[in-house]
C-alpha cells in the first residue's frame, strides 16, 4: 500500500513543489484514504466468482467449435452476436452503453467528481480456432467489477468506463489491436480502403457494424480524458504457472512489425521441366522461412519471429509453384533489435533470390510500438494483490494488447493470470476459474486504489 503512495509522490514530486508533495503525503495517510484502502485489505472477495464464470461460459457459446475452443473473428456474425450479449450484460449492470465509430463498445458509470475516466476492459473477438479466455476474461471481469461495486453500493470519485475493443486480433486486415489503435490515434482514415481477401474494405465492415466510417476519427480519445487504463488478461505464456505465481504485473508490452512477402518464380509443368531449369517460388519461400528462424534465433533475448501462413499459386499437384505469399512477423520489446533482424533477413531473402532465380518483394503492413506500464498503476496492482495475499511476478507481455495503444494517451497497467501450459490462441487455452476470480478481484481493488 505504501509503495502506491510513494510511487505517486515520486511521480508528482517531479512536477510540483515540495509543499504540495507533503500535502499529498498527509492526504494519502489520512483516515479517509486508509479506511478506503482497508476496505480492500480484507482477504474476502468482493466480486462473485460463480457469476463471472456463468457469463464467461455463456460467451463461449458464441462461435464455439465442435472440437472445443472458439472461432469468433472480428466483424463476423458470431462476433456481432457476442457483442449484443455483452452489451446486454453492461446494461443490466446499469452502465450507459455507447459504440464509437470504430465499433469500440463503452459502458459508463458516473463518478461523484468531474475527473478523468478510469478505463478497464479488453476484447471478445478471437483468432481462428482460439480459446475462451484471451480477451474474454478482461472484458467480462470488467463487467463483474461493476456488478460488485453496485452490490456494495460503492460510489467512486472517478467516472468508470468498461471497454470492449473492436477486432483486437486484426481479422480480415492483419492490423493488430485495430479498434484501440484507432481510439489512440495510431490508425486513422488511411485504413478505411484496406481490402480483405473478399475485396471488402474496412469501411464496408464498419458499415456492417452500423458505424459511419466517415466519422472514424471521432473515435479518437482525447489525451487527458483518461486517468488510467487497466487491462486484465491471461498471460498466454508459461511463466506464471511454472513459477506457481497467481498474479503477473506487466512491465512492458512488445512491439511488432509485419511484412507481406511475395516470391515471384515461374509456374511450369511439373513433369516436363528439368530440375535445373525451374523458378520454384515455393522452394525459395521455404528457404526464406527457415532463414527467418535462423536470424531470430541468432539474437540473445526473448525476441520471436513467425511466418503464420503460406499462399501458393497456382496450387496444383502437377504445376511448379510460380507465386508464393507469406507474412513475416517480428516481435520484441526493443524496436532497434527488430530492425536489425529485419536487415539480416532481407540479406538472406536476396541470397535466396540469386540461388533460386526468383524475385522477392516485402511490404510492411503493421507496426506496433512497444509500451511501458505506468509505475503508479503497477504499484496499485501490486498493492491490490498484496491485500489479497496473492504473490506477484513482474513480466513482459509477448502478446500485443489494446492497453498498449492506450498507453500512448494515458497511464497503463496490465494484470496477468496464469495460462495452463502457457497455451493460447488454441482450443487448449485454459485458465482456472480460481485464477479468473483472483485476477478480477485484483482488478476490482486496483480500480478502487487508483480512485484515490
Ligand atoms: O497477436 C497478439 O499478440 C494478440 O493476441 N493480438
Ligand atoms: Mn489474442
Ligand atoms: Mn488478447
Amino acid at each position: 500500500m505504501f509503495a502506491l503512495y510513494a510511487a505517486k509522490i515520486v511521480r508528482n514530486v517531479r512536477r510540483i513543489s515540495s509543499v504540495l508533495a507533503s500535502a499529498i503525503l498527509w492526504l494519502a495517510c489520512s483516515p479517509l484514504f486508509l479506511s478506503r484502502a482497508q476496505e480492500t485489505d480484507s482477504a474476502k472477495f468482493h466480486i462473485h466468482a460463480q457469476r463471472l464464470q456463468g457469463t464467461m461460459e455463456k460467451l463461449s457459446e458464441f462461435g464455439r467449435n465442435p472440437e472445443g475452443g472458439v472461432t469468433r473473428l472480428g466483424f463476423s456474425e458470431t462476433d456481432m452476436a457476442a457483442r449484443e450479449y455483452v452489451m446486454g450484460l453492461m446494461k443490466q449492470a446499469g452502465l450507459q452503453v455507447r459504440v464509437d465509430p470504430a465499433g469500440n463498445i463503452f459502458g459508463s458509470r458516473a463518478g461523484s467528481e468531474k475527473l478523468p475516466v478510469l478505463l478497464f476492459g479488453s476484447h471478445i473477438d478471437s483468432v481462428l480456432h482460439g480459446g475462451n479466455f484471451d480477451g474474454d476474461l478482461g472484458s467480462l471481469g470488467a463487467i463483474e467489477v461493476i456488478r460488485a461495486l453496485n452490490d456494495l453500493n460503492v460510489k467512486t470519485r472517478h467516472p468508470l468506463e468498461v471497454v470492449i475493443w473492436t477486432n483486437e486480433e486484426g481479422n480480415h486486415f492483419g492490423l493488430t489491436t485495430l479498434g484501440s489503435a484507432v481510439a489512440a490515434g495510431q490508425l486513422g482514415p488511411e485504413i478505411l480502403d484496406h481490402k480483405d481477401d473478399q475485396g471488402l474494405t474496412l469501411a464496408d465492415w464498419l458499415r456492417r457494424y452500423g458505424q459511419d466510417p466517415t466519422h472514424l476519427t471521432d473515435a479518437r480519445i482525447r489525451r487527458g480524458s483518461i486517468s488510467a487504463i487497466v487491462e486484465l488478461h491471461i498471460e498466454q505464456g508459461p511463466n506464471l504457472e511454472e513459477n506457481k505465481i497467481p498474479i503477473g504485473i506487466v512491465q512492458g508490452i512488445v512491439g511488432l512489425k509485419r511484412w507481406m512477402c511475395t516470391v515471384s518464380g515461374f509456374a511450369n509443368h511439373a513433369g516436363t521441366t528439368p530440375m535445373n531449369r525451374r523458378k520454384d517460388a515455393l522452394i525459395a519461400a521455404s528457404k526464406d522461412i527457415l532463414a527467418v528462424r535462423e536470424v531470430v534465433r541468432a539474437e540473445d533475448g526473448r525476441q520471436v519471429g513467425t511466418v503464420g501462413f503460406v499462399k501458393v499459386e497456382p496450387g496444383a499437384v502437377n504445376v511448379i509453384p510460380g507465386r508464393v505469399q507469406f507474412p513475416i512477423e517480428l516481435r520484441d520489446l526493443d524496436i532497434p533489435k527488430i530492425d536489425r533482424m529485419w536487415q539480416h533477413i532481407q540479406e538472406r531473402l536476396k541470397q535466396t533470390d540469386t540461388e533460386e532465380n526468383v524475385e522477392t518483394s516485402c511490404t510492411l503492413f503493421d507496426d506496433a510500438q512497444p509500451a511501458s506500464a505506468d509505475p503508479i498503476v503497477k504499484s496499485a496492482i501490486a498493492a491490490a494483490a498484496k491485500s489479497l495475499g496473492l504473490a506477484t511476478m513482474d513480466l513482459p507481455s509477448g502478446a500485443t494488447q489494446d492497453a498498449q495503444n492506450i498507453s500512448r494517451i494515458a497511464p497503463m497497467g496490465m494484470i496477468f493470470v496464469p495460462s495452463h501450459d502457457g497455451i493460447s490462441h488454441s482450443p487448449k487455452e485454459f485458465t482456472s476459474w480460481q485464477d479468473c476470480a483472483n485476477g478480477t478481484e485484483v482488478l476490482y481493488r486496483t480500480i478502487l486504489l487508483l480512485d484515490h
